[in-house]
């Protein structure tokens, strides 16, 4: 997974007189920041986080039957790839759009569809109907991106749709390998509880993830959550 210093910024809030503090929405400008940011790290590193799909949505998603699914944050196309190959019928947006040419060249070399679009997810609209299945892997948002795109994301859930989200954990900068070494954009169980209390949680736990490349080798702690929306069949 990710290596070195893999912070997005600073949390962005607005502190009222009030001592409240809620988030507010980024700007195109901080949004083309990052934007660029990410271009850089994917250009330099052309297949940042290898072509196959992370463990933990192997394990989670293997067994679930076939549905529509949006990859929120795909990157170079890793997961959303092997979703489609299962025969999900799979969205996947990101910021990025070198990312985005990884990925749809991946997933012609291996034959399958996605819908791929370059977008910013915090502007970016579900189709009514929803998704049986939203992935989020390892986003790194400070606090008021987080909360909004986790609440973006559960709203992009069809009734009875699960919500799998896997991280960096906040205990990995200390007792862990590699990952981003900035407190602000890492995630821990408590956060998600909140984050996504509108959700039956199914999985909210550390996880551990065996890391052997360039040099790196050890574990890794992540947090893996999975969360159902209640209603459907
Ligand atoms: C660490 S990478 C993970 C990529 C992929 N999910 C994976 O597991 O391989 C984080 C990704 O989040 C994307 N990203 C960050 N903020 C975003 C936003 N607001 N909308 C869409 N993508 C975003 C970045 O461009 C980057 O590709």
């Amino acid at each position: 997974m990710s290596r070195g210093l893999e912070g997005t910024g600073g949390p962005r809030v607005d502190h009222r007189p009030t001592g409240t503090m809620r988030a507010v929405p980024p700007s195109s400008s901080s949004q083309a920041g990052r934007r660029s940011l990410w271009n850089e790290r994917y250009r330099s590193e052309p297949s940042r986080y290898g072509d196959e799909a992370n463990q933990f949505v192997l394990e989670v998603i293997g067994p679930l039957a076939a549905g529509r699914a949006l990859d929120v944050a795909c990157g170079q196309g890793r997961n959303a790839v092997w979703l489609a190959r299962r025969g999900h019928r799979v969205t996947a947006i990101d910021l990025s759009d070198v990312a985005i040419a990884h990925a749809r060249r991946l997933a012609a070399a291996r034959g399958v569809d996605v819908d791929f679009s370059v977008a910013d997810f915090l502007a970016w609209d579900p189709p009514a109907e929803g998704y049986d299945l939203v992935l989020l892997s390892y986003l790194q948002l400070p606090p008021g991106d987080r909360v909004m795109v986790h609440r973006r994301a559960v709203a992009a859930l069809a009734p009875g749709g699960l919500l799998l989200l896997i991280a960096h954990h906040r205990d990995n900068i200390d007792h862990g390998l590699g990952g981003p070494q900035n407190h602000t954009v890492l995630y821990d169980e408590e956060m998600l509880a909140e984050d996504f209390a509108g959700l039956e949680v199914e999985r909210n736990e550390r996880v551990l993830r065996q890391v052997d490349r360039d040099g790196l080798k050890g574990e890794a702690i992540d947090v893996l959550f999975v969360g159902l929306l209640r209603g459907g069949d």
